[in-house]
C-alpha cells in the first residue's frame, strides 16, 4: 500500500552513475547537480523512504511480508545493508541515513540484486520513533558513525545514551546490536559509557563479543564478514576494526536520560563532517 510508484524524472541528462555531466553554464556546480540528481533518484524510487512518518506501522505492507526487521543505522552508500540483505532472505533491512544522496547507491544496487527485502531511509537517528513503532526492530548495526571528537559534542555519538534510549523504545527485547568502528576513543568511550550506564542502572547490557581487531579473530570473523565502503578503505590502510556485539535492556533508573531537542533533519544533514582521530576530550 505504501509502495511507491515510479515517479518519471527527466533522466535525459542523467548518466548510469547519477552524475549529470555538465552544462556550459553550470560548469563550475557539477558536484551539486551530481547532488540533486541523486537525491531526485531516492525520491523516485520505491524503496526509498524521505523521512516519510505515514511508514511508522507500515514496514510489513511496504515489505509485503512480516519478516523480522534489521536496521543500520549511518548506512552511507548502504552496500554494507544490500550484502546482509543478499546472505539473509528472511529477514527484511532497512539502511538509514541522513544524506540520500549516498543511500541511492545502495537502493541501485538492491535493484540489480533483485532484492526485495532492502529498503532505504532518508532520517535523522534521533527521529527514529518517528518511523518505528515500540518494540519493532529485530536486530541493529551501528557502522562507523562519525566519532564527534569534541566532549561538547559527545551526545551526537550515536552509542551516547540519548541514542541507546531510543533504541531501546524501538527495539524488541533481547534484539542484538552490531556496533563497528575505525575510531579507537570512539570505541573506549563506548564501552566506558555503557558501564557507567550499568552502575547507575539506568541500562543492563549483555556482551556477546568484544574486540579490537575483529578481523584478526578467528572466531569472530564471520560475524563481522560483511564489510562497509568506510571498513574497506581503513582495512587497506591496515588499521584494526573494532567491533561490539551486545544487547541491552533498561535498567530501573532508565527514565534519568534527558531527552534533548533533536536536530532537525536538514540541519542535522548540514552539519560539519566530524572525524580525525583526536582522543583528548572524549
Ligand atoms: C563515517 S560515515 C559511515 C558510512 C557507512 N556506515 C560506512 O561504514 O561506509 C557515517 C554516516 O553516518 C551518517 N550519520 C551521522 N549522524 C547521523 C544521524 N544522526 N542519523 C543518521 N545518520 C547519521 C552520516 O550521514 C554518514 O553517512
Amino acid at each position: 500500500m505504501l509502495r511507491k510508484k515510479h515517479r518519471k524524472v527527466n533522466t535525459s541528462n542523467i548518466n548510469a552513475k547519477g552524475f549529470c555531466p555538465p552544462t556550459p553554464d553550470a560548469i563550475f556546480v557539477p558536484m551539486a547537480r551530481r547532488k540533486e540528481a541523486q537525491k531526485a533518484a531516492f525520491n523516485a524510487s520505491p524503496n526509498c523512504i524521505n523521512a516519510d512518518p505515514a511508514i511508522r506501522g507500515n514496514w510489513e505492507a511496504h515489505f509485503g511480508n512480516k519478516q523480522p526487521i534489521v536496521v543500520e543505522i549511518g548506512c552511507g552508500k548502504g552496500d554494507h545493508t544490500v550484502a546482509l540483505a543478499k546472505r539473509n532472505p528472511g529477514q527484511n533491512f532497512i539502511g538509514i541515513d541522513l544524506k540520500a544522496a549516498r543511500m541511492i547507491t545502495g537502493a541501485r544496487l538492491a535493484d540489480q540484486h533483485g532484492l526485495t527485502n532492502v529498503a532505504f531511509l532518508r532520517a535523522n537517528a534521533e527521529h527514529l520513533e518517528q518511523f518505528f513503532a515500540p518494540a519493532s526492530v529485530s536486530g541493529m548495526w551501528i557502522t562507523f558513525p562519525d566519532p564527534f571528537p569534541k566532549k561538547k559534542q559527545s551526545g551526537r555519538r550515536l552509542t551516547h545514551e540519548h541514542f541507546l534510549a531510543i533504541y531501546l523504545r524501538i527495539l524488541k527485547p533481547g534484539a542484538e546490536v552490531k556496533f563497528k568502528t575505525d575510531n579507537l576513543s570512539l570505541f573506549e568511550y563506548t564501552l566506558a559509557h555503557f558501564e557507567e550506564l550499568e552502575q547507575k542502572d539506568v541500562v543492563r547490557f549483555k556482551r556477546f563479543a568484544i574486540s579490537r581487531n575483529v578481523h584478526a579473530d578467528a572466531h569472530m570473523r564471520e560475524l563481522a564478514a560483511v564489510t562497509t565502503d568506510y571498513e574497506r578503505r581503513f582495512i587497506d590502510m591496515g588499521k584494526p576494526i573494532h567491533f561490539l556485539h551486545f544487547s541491552m535492556e533498561p535498567g530501573a533508573n532508565v527514565a534519568a536520560i534527558p531527552v534533548t531537542e533533536p536536530v532537525e533533519l536538514d540541519k542535522a544533514e548540514k552539519a560539519p563532517r566530524q572525524s580525525g582521530p583526536s582522543v583528548a576530550d572524549i
